[in-house]
C-alpha cells in the first residue's frame, strides 16, 4: 500500500521484465501508475495496460470496492494507461473524464457502447468533496487527448506521461530512488517521448504558471512521483529549449573496422580541445540511450560505410529514429569508407542538412583508412571541438 499523499493512493502497476515499450529498448522495466483518491466521492486517476487490470483493480480494493469509483479520469489515451478501462468501467460504471477527442480515441478503441462520457476542457473542475480536481489539456504531449489534472488539497498534479520515466521498482518516490537518478531516466525518457513537442513543454509549464498551479507534488504515469518537484521542471524547460552541454556524440556503424577508426581518430581530435565525447555503435547501444545523449550535445557525427551503394541499414535506421525526435541546434559531421562506391556519405548529409543541422565537411576514405587519412580524421575532430569551445 503507497500514500502519495492524505486521502491519495497509488494503484499502479510494476511491469518488471518488458525490455521493449513499443519498439523503444528500455533497460528497467516500467510501471503503469494509477491514483486512486477517497474523498466523499471518489476518483480514479488513469489505467494501466489491459495484462494488469486485476493487479491494478487488487489494488484499488485495498481501499475501497471497485463500484465506489465514482469518476474515472483519463489524462491519456494510449493503451499503456486506457488498456484496465474497459474494464472498470464494466465493474463500477463510473463517470468517464476526459478531453473531447480522448472520447473520441476511447470510441475508436473500445467502442464505449453506454459509457457515461464527460469531456472537459481547460479550467474544468469536479469537486469530491473536501478536494477538487481542474483539468488542464496538453495538446501533443504528447498524443492529442492528452490532459493533466491538478488537485488542489495537497497541490498534486496528476501530469501522465510528462515528467514520466521507463524504470521499474521497488521505490515510489524521487527521494527514495535518489534524486539524481530519477532525472537520469526522466532524461532518457524525454529524449524519447518528448524531444519533438519542446514548444509545447514550455508553453504547458507557462499555462500551468498561469493557472497558479504551483504543485508539491507531481505524480506522472511511469515511474516514481517527485516530491521536489521543482528540479524536474527545471530539467524540462532546459531540455524544451535543447541546453547544451561541451559535448559531441559520435554515431556509427562498421563492417570491416574503417568506419570504426575514423570514429575513434575523430574522437581523439574532439577530446584533445577538452570536449566531452559519447560514442556508440548504433547496431549495439541503444538507441534509446544515444537521442538522451544526443539530447544535450552540441554535435553529432554520424559514420557508415557504403554498403550496395547506400547507407550501411542499422546507420539508415537510426537516422530515420533520429530525424523523427527532431533535435535542435546542433552541429553534424560524416565519415565513412567505401570500396567502389560512395552512396552513404552523400545521402547522410542530405538527411542531417534537412534535420538544420549545421554542416561540417567530413571525410570518407577507400577500403581501410591510411595513417595521412587518420590523422585527416583527428584534424576533424579537433575541429570540431574547436567549434563546441567557442559556441
Ligand atoms: Fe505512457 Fe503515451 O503513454
Amino acid at each position: 500500500m503507497v500514500k502519495v499523499c492524505r486521502d491519495v493512493y497509488w494503484v499502479g502497476a510494476i511491469d518488471w521484465c518488458e525490455k521493449d515499450f513499443h519498439g523503444f529498448e528500455i533497460h528497467r522495466g516500467l510501471t503503469y501508475n494509477s491514483y486512486l483518491i477517497t474523498d466523499e466521492k471518489v476518483a480514479l486517476i488513469d489505467g494501466v495496460k489491459h495484462n494488469f487490470v486485476r493487479d491494478q483493480l487488487r489494488k484499488v480494493e485495498n481501499y475501497v470496492k471497485i463500484e465506489d469509483i465514482e469518476y474515472l479520469v483519463v489524462n491519456h489515451i494510449e493503451p499503456d494507461h486506457s488498456g484496465s478501462i474497459p474494464e472498470i468501467v464494466k465493474r463500477a460504471n463510473p463517470t468517464v473524464i476526459c478531453s473531447k477527442i480522448g472520447k473520441e480515441g476511447l470510441e475508436d478503441y473500445y467502442g464505449c457502447e453506454g459509457w457515461n462520457f464527460k469531456p472537459v476542457k481547460t479550467g474544468d473542475k469536479v469537486k469530491l468533496g473536501t478536494k477538487t480536481l481542474t483539468f488542464i489539456e496538453t495538446p501533443m504531449l504528447h498524443w492529442p487527448d492528452s490532459m493533466m489534472t491538478w488537485m488542489d488539497d495537497g497541490k498534486v498534479l496528476f501530469s501522465m506521461d510528462v515528467f514520466g520515466q521507463h524504470f521499474a521498482g521497488s521505490e515510489r518516490f524521487d527521494d527514495e530512488l535518489g534524486v539524481g537518478e530519477a532525472v537520469k531516466w526522466a532524461k532518457i525518457y524525454y529524449a524519447n517521448v518528448f524531444m519533438p513537442f519542446g514548444k509545447n513543454v514550455l508553453n504547458t509549464v507557462k499555462k500551468l504558471r498561469d493557472l497558479n498551479i504551483e504543485p508539491e507534488i507531481i505524480a506522472p504515469s511511469h515511474g516514481i512521483v517527485w516530491r521536489n518537484p521543482e528540479i524536474i521542471l527545471k530539467k524540462y524547460i532546459e531540455w524544451a529549449k535543447f541546453k547544451s552541454d561541451k559535448k559531441a556524440v559520435i554515431v556509427y556503424d562498421t563492417m570491416w573496422h574503417s568506419t570504426e577508426k575514423l570514429a575513434m581518430a575523430i574522437a581523439e581530435g574532439i577530446m584533445s580541445k577538452g570536449v566531452k565525447v559519447r560514442i556508440f555503435n548504433v547496431r549495439k547501444d541503444a538507441w534509446t540511450d544515444i537521442m538522451a545523449e544526443v539530447l544535450d550535445a552540441k554535435a553529432v557525427c554520424v559514420g557508415s560505410p557504403t554498403m550496395n551503394g547506400t547507407v550501411f541499414p542499422s546507420v539508415a535506421g537510426f537516422l530515420t529514429y533520429m530525424r523523427g525526435l527532431k533535435p535542435k541546434n546542433k552541429i553534424a559531421t560524416v565519415f565513412s569508407s567505401y570500396g567502389w562506391g560512395v552512396g552513404a556519405y552523400e545521402e547522410i548529409i542530405e538527411v542531417l542538412k534537412d534535420m538544420d543541422f549545421g554542416i561540417i565537411e567530413g571525410l570518407k576514405v577507400k577500403f581501410k583508412p591510411t595513417e595521412e587519412e587518420l590523422e585527416v580524421a583527428r584534424e576533424l575532430g579537433e575541429k570540431i571541438g574547436e567549434i563546441i569551445v567557442e559556441r
